[in-house]
């Protein structure tokens, strides 16, 4: 069943260009956006909707994360996002207004279920569930629902399941915006567009892998590293992080690269890793006195970057360099190479990769 691969992990992380393809194949073979991908009323709740509350635990939840910025940015949605064993123990407001999204790749996470339960309890009125189990209890509780498509995860570590999510919430999003009249036609198929490119763009990602195996050696002998990012970049960096401490078990943090003074930099010296998240967006000038700021203290950096972003290679500053960048694609396809990073390092370091210690492929207790 592993065909070429030695991992679940492994082959997971490969399927990705097809995993993704799959997800968004009904949007590859049509010539707009439907609401009706999210179900028969969707069109109706869409129309209602004023503002989004997602709810999910885990990688699910970064993908949550990332959605946010792109319901503020491209459907001018208020978007709030919790993790879901926090939501459901405190006393938030409801709004029948607000769509309830509960992302999740078995569909049976119990502090997921639960707290949507809640969010209906409270007086929201209509859910969406984003899940990879057709058959899950998720997807039976829930008004709405588009399931990606990213085949069976085996792997603990989630990674399929989490580029397929980001998928899906992309095109959630452009639905949205769509409805809400803040995308012309032209803009629609320019979307469209940008998202029939996604499978290639992936493919093209993971062709980085031979550089982070290089990585991997020195990372694999650290006992803590530190996850930078900015914007819709510093969840990815969350899930880095969160990817190796699951399967290396190198204690990493991730922190928003503008925190760093505040706090984190005491941490920095010649025995932490820095790893940088630095697309060439908007953001990448702030990025970079950031990381000027872990240089002049001895710290090492290892830099992904994107073909054009001006930023040199020095002794202590490694980059390695997607090879392009893709706009609103850019948090999926920066993804990728954590991934392999936290796969090389268990690697080097022997670790268990397909069942790391401790912890169960669906959490089902709370
Ligand atoms: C991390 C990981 C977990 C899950 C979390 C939620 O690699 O897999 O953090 O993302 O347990 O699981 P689902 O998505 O099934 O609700």
């Amino acid at each position: 069943e592993l065909g070429p691969y030695t991992h679940y992990m492994q082959k997971e992380i490969f399927e990705q260009p097809s995993a993704v393809a799959n997800t968004l194949e009904m949007v590859f073979n049509a010539q707009s956006i439907s609401p009706n991908l999210f179900g028969s009323e969707a069109e109706k709740v869409f129309f209602q909707t004023k503002s989004i509350l997602i709810l999910a635990c885990g990688t699910s939840y970064h993908a949550g994360l990332v959605a946010r910025y792109w319901l503020e940015t491209v459907a001018g949605l208020p978007c709030n996002v919790e993790i879901a064993s926090e939501y459901r123990y405190r006393n938030p407001i409801a709004d029948p207004h607000t769509l309830v999204v509960g992302i999740s790749q078995s569909g049976e996470t119990a502090d997921t279920l639960a707290a949507l339960n809640y969010a209906k309890k409270l007086g929201h009125r209509y859910s969406l569930a984003i899940c990879n189990v057709p058959e899950s209890a998720l997807i039976r509780q829930t008004d709405l629902r588009f399931l990606t498509r990213a085949g069976p995860e085996i792997g603990v570590a989630s990674t399929k399941a989490f580029t397929t999510q980001l998928a899906s919430l992309l095109l959630l999003t452009v639905t949205l915006a769509k409805m809400r009249h803040k995308l012309s036609a032209q803009d629609e198929q320019q979307m469209i567009m940008t998202l029939r490119h996604l499978p290639m763009a992936l493919q093209h990602a993971l062709q980085v892998e031979p550089q982070v195996r290089i990585w991997a050696e020195s990372f694999a002998q650290k006992r803590h590293a530190l996850f930078l990012g900015r914007g819709v970049h510093y969840p990815i960096a969350m899930e880095g992080a969160l990817k190796l401490k699951e399967i290396s078990y190198i204690h990493a943090e991730a922190y928003a690269a503008g925190e760093l003074k505040h706090g984190p930099l005491a941490l920095v010296d010649d025995e932490m890793p820095v790893v940088a998240i630095a697309p060439n967006d908007q953001l990448l000038g702030k990025l970079k006195s950031n990381l000027q700021e872990v240089h002049a203290r001895g710290g090492e950096l290892y830099v992904f970057a994107d073909a054009d972003s001006q930023i040199a290679q020095s002794e202590n500053e490694h980059v390695i360099r997607l090879s392009e960048h893709a706009g609103l694609l850019s948090p999926i396809l920066h993804t990728i190479p954590l991934q392999l990073l936290a796969y090389h390092v268990a690697l080097v370091k022997g670790t268990d990769v397909d069942k790391p210690r401790n912890l169960a492929k669906a959490v089902t207790v709370e």
